[in-house]
């Protein structure tokens, strides 16, 4: 439908459609860090980038980057993530740096320049997939990785160093990734929802607040491996046992805290044969709270069942922390200027905060964020059925032009 007759906002829902096809997985979407289908992606974003204006580039760590000159001032970023979950939705990431291209596309037909660059970043690595650590993409801007980053394995033993060497970067040269111009005038994202309060209010848009902290662990539960038809019941150290009673230790734990909320999303039994006690269980944990006291108590107190579960049933328990970001505040002076951006494209205007993580809690530490959500069907997202209406695009395409017209003014 591209070309002539089609809309920006259908050109931005066919474009989420062919990334959705950039995929590694057997089934539905999945585009890891430093894969295949990230390569393909690349492909094709980095051409809608030069039609666009911009010229492109991709760093070490394997951010690619458009960069749309302006008159001088400092650079205004713009961006989302390219990576997905397993078995992914099509506009988790994509429609914010599609939405992004769109905005400046509009600005480059109209041979118009701001006076500021506007920077565009599709980063590499979100949602931490492949090697269960988040935002290796943008810490690497912030200059925020750390060398042990580069030593993790993903499940085939590959490391982060080597990932990046076969996608074309040099592990040894992602200091150079790094921020090192001014302070940017800030970094705005558009990303879905991922939640029910735009549908539940029926507006197309809305804009962030705050971004609720998040801690992610790697727990493992050592027992003893044994006949299952030999061993007496009394006489088990049964891994899985104790993981599945901290399982339901964690569901109980978030569901008596306002607001916390905390998921074992992944979790693998060793050695898995049906005639063989669970000897050992290795699974995540993912917390998250609005608030960082409570989050932090909130991870104290699981850890602490974590640890007395497995006391209880002589097994042994190792918790790995992965990660942890504290909440971050969207800056008042781009919540004002995209409430008026899109008041001035003719939408009520609310403030909502994001349970979800996002690029911006990282961007957070070298400028001002801000963030424009869209509204999705049922709030679904991280699932294939995750859909977003080509109307509600249009707006966000048309609020985000209105917000740089708004930050060129100032
Ligand atoms: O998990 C998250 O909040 C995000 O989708 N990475
Ligand atoms: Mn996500
Ligand atoms: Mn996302």
């Amino acid at each position: 439908m591209s070309g002539a007759e089609a809309s920006p906002a259908q050109v931005v829902m066919e474009r989420c459609d062919m990334l959705a096809a950039c995929t590694d997985g057997p089934e539905g979407i999945t585009r890891p860090f430093a894969s295949a289908a990230m390569r393909q992606a690349h492909e094709l974003v980095s051409g809608w980038m030069r039609e666009a204006g911009m010229s492109v580039r991709r760093d070490h760590v394997g951010n690619l980057r458009g960069l749309y000159e302006g008159a001088g001032a400092p650079t205004l970023v713009l961006g989302s993530h390219l990576d997905s979950v397993r078995n992914a939705g099509r506009y988790d990431g994509p429609l914010g740096v599609v939405v992004a291209i769109a905005a400046v596309e509009r600005l480059h037909l109209a041979r118009r320049r701001l006076p500021f660059g506007i920077e565009l970043l599709a980063f590499a690595d979100e949602e931490g997939l492949r090697f269960g650590t988040t935002y290796l993409g943008s810490r690497a801007l912030a200059g925020t990785l750390e060398p042990h980053d580069l030593q993790r394995r993903d499940a085939e033993g590959i490391t982060v160093a080597d990932a990046v060497r076969s996608f074309g970067g040099d592990p040894a040269r992602i200091e150079e990734d790094r921020w090192t111009g001014p302070t940017p005038l800030g970094y705005v994202e558009v990303h879905i929802e991922q939640g029910p309060v735009l549908e539940a209010r029926g507006l197309p848009v809305g804009v962030v607040s705050a971004i609720a902290g998040q801690n992610r662990f790697s727990i493992s539960f050592q027992g003893e491996p044994g006949h299952a038809g030999t061993v007496p019941m009394d006489g088990r150290r049964d891994a899985l046992v104790v993981a599945a009673m901290f399982v339901v230790a964690v569901e109980q734990e978030a569901r008596a805290r306002q607001g916390l909320v905390a998921t074992v999303g992944k979790l693998e039994v060793s050695p898995g044969a049906a005639n063989v006690i669970p000897g050992r269980v290795d699974l995540s944990l993912d917390v998250r709270h609005p608030d960082d006291s409570a989050r932090l108590e909130a991870c104290r107190r699981m850890l602490a069942d974590a640890h007395g579960l497995a006391e209880n049933r002589g097994v042994l328990v190792e918790v790995r922390p992965l990660s942890e970001n504290a909440a971050v505040p969207c800056a008042p002076r781009l919540v004002s200027l995209l409430t008026r951006a899109v008041e001035d494209c003719g939408q009520a205007a609310i403030q909502l905060p994001s349970g979800a993580g996002h690029d911006a809690v990282v961007m957070s530490s070298l400028s001002d964020i801000g963030m424009l959500f869209v509204r999705c069907k049922g709030g679904v997202s991280h699932h294939p059925a995750e859909s977003a209406a080509v109307e509600d695009v249009a707006v966000a395409i048309d609020v985000l032009g209105r917000f740089l017209e708004l930050i060129a003014e100032k």
